[in-house]
């Protein structure tokens, strides 16, 4: 499945967005809850399936400690999990297109386009709290707002803003490798996909 078959975006204006180093936001307009449903959502927050590494507790702007909400053994504990969420607590599901066969499709036709290896995590927000704070990132990224709405304020430096974007729910945002960012909840729940680009060092 390409974006441009969820009514997304060309691959044209894709490549032209990636190929302009500028973070760049992609007004959409489809609707991409079929990429990541809330039954999907519901069943994956509590899915042993998914490896303890790739799994991100986040609650006030830190990590939960797994040993709160996994067992002895690494099995979660749906009670626990679902109790932070309520209290706004933050999920990061990383590498979520070994999990979504959907997603998986479009980090494959986003590989297939940029030449890169691409990696999908998700990122659920049910508080007002950032997950984290501002940062760069070592790869590209290709930001797509599924429920909700984030607002990504850029900086200079830490503490120097540049810019704001509001992401809606099927806007596309590219983040070029190394700017400094920072994505707040402001419709709550907010989800989105991250799909981090990351290009061989071969020929580069
Ligand atoms: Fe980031």
């Amino acid at each position: 499945m390409s974006l441009a078959a969820l009514g997304l975006e060309t691959p044209d204006k894709l490549r032209a967005a990636f190929a302009s180093r500028r973070t760049v936001p992609i007004h959409g307009g489809a609707q991409v809850s079929e990429l990541l449903p809330w039954d999907a959502i519901d069943s994956l927050k509590c899915s042993d399936a998914i490896d303890a590494s790739d799994y991100y507790l986040g609650f006030r702007g830190g990590a939960v400690p797994r040993e709160a909400y996994r067992e002895p053994g690494g099995k979660l504990k749906p009670a626990v999990i679902q109790a932070f969420l309520d209290k706004g607590a933050s999920l990061v599901l990383n590498q979520i297109h070994r999990h979504v066969p959907a997603i998986g499709q479009v980090s494959k036709y986003l590989a297939g386009l940029t030449g890169s290896r691409v990696i999908a995590n998700a990122y659920l927000t049910f508080g007002e709290v950032s997950i984290f704070a501002p940062h760069s990132d070592g790869h590209d990224v290709l930001a797509l707002q599924i429920f909700g709405a984030k607002r990504w304020i850029f900086y200079d430096t830490v503490g120097q803003v540049r810019s704001e974007i509001l992401l809606e729910s099927s806007d596309l945002l590219f983040v070029p490798q190394g700017e400094i960012h920072e994505a707040i909840p402001v419709a709550l729940p907010s989800v989105h996909l991250s799909f981090g680009l990351a290009y061989s060092q071969a020929g580069s």
